[in-house]
């Protein structure tokens, strides 16, 4: 894994937008970014709710408004949707997707996708998820948050390593962590259908950020712990392109943070 340790989270922003954009390379170009314009280039994009990638869409947004890329030739796939509420309720994923970037961008909305629960069928619902995932051709960058407790999308502790999309029951923690967007945690729902971890293991690349002292604890045992399906999100040590960026608070427990620290360093030079 790599690891990049951040003064503050509005850093591990700028530098989730600069790892993506180089990335992803000339899938996001326009005419005004220098870069040369393939109009056969295109990429698929993972992407995650959740406060955390707030920062990073942000500046996405930003780059979009000065021109320097563009969406018109990405495909999303997010992680994961609520069971039980429907998508035009604010708290739904394609509310909160719509409202912090979508909306803001020029993704074609037909090709920006989200789990969807608001039908009669959600095994099948999650089956045909995957099968759109394959037909785009797979993800080429997840981007991903981690819950207080070690999940990734709604992979919660004791999630199977090679799971699926598909339904899994929330935490009583996760629950209480996500009451904030809710008027209370009764309103919070208690499913969701979620992209599996080996979903996510699919990834051909993967960004996960995490801010806070909150985090602190979920990401020492994910970068230095053992892999376990206590820590969902401890598979990513299998993963040969895994990227973490996080700010101090979200690092202060890692033991070999001058290592990665030092590691960064000699990278860039
Ligand atoms: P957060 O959620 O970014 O709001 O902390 C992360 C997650 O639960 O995956």
């Amino acid at each position: 894994m790599r690891i990049i340790v951040c003064e503050s989270a509005e850093e591990v922003a700028l530098r989730a937008a600069i790892e993506s954009i180089e990335y992803l390379g000339e899938a996001l170009s326009t005419q005004s970014s220098g870069k040369s314009e393939n109009p056969e280039a295109s990429c698929v994009l993972g992407l995650a709710t959740g406060s955390t990638p707030l920062g990073l869409y942000r500046e996405w947004i930003e780059r979009y408004r000065a021109e320097e890329i563009s969406f018109r030739n990405v495909t999303s796939f997010n992680l994961d949707e609520y069971c039980g509420i429907p998508p035009s309720d604010p708290q739904s994923y394609h509310s909160v997707m719509h409202e912090n970037l979508f909306r803001h961008i020029d993704i074609d909305p037909a090709k920006a996708h989200i789990p969807v629960t608001d039908c009669d069928d959600l095994s099948q619902s999650g089956e045909r998820y995957e099968a759109m995932i394959e037909e785009a051709g797979g993800i080429d960058l997840q981007i991903l948050g981690i819950g207080s407790d070690g999940h990734i999308g709604f992979n919660e502790p004791g999630a199977s390593f090679s799971s699926p999309t598909r339904v899994k029951t929330l935490t009583k923690r996760t629950r209480e962590d996500n009451a904030r967007f809710f008027p209370s945690i009764d309103h919070v729902p208690r499913t969701a259908l979620t992209m599996g971890l080996g979903t996510i293991m699919s990834a051909r690349a993967i960004l996960l950020l995490a801010t806070g002292k909150g985090k602190a604890k979920a990401i020492r045992d994910t970068v230095e712990g053992p892999i376990t399906a206590m820590v969902p999100a401890s598979i990513l040590q299998f993963h040969p392109y895994a990227t973490v960026i996080l700010d101090a608070a979200a690092a202060s427990e890692l033991a070999l943070i001058d290592y990665y620290v030092d590691a960064e360093r000699n990278r860039q030079s």
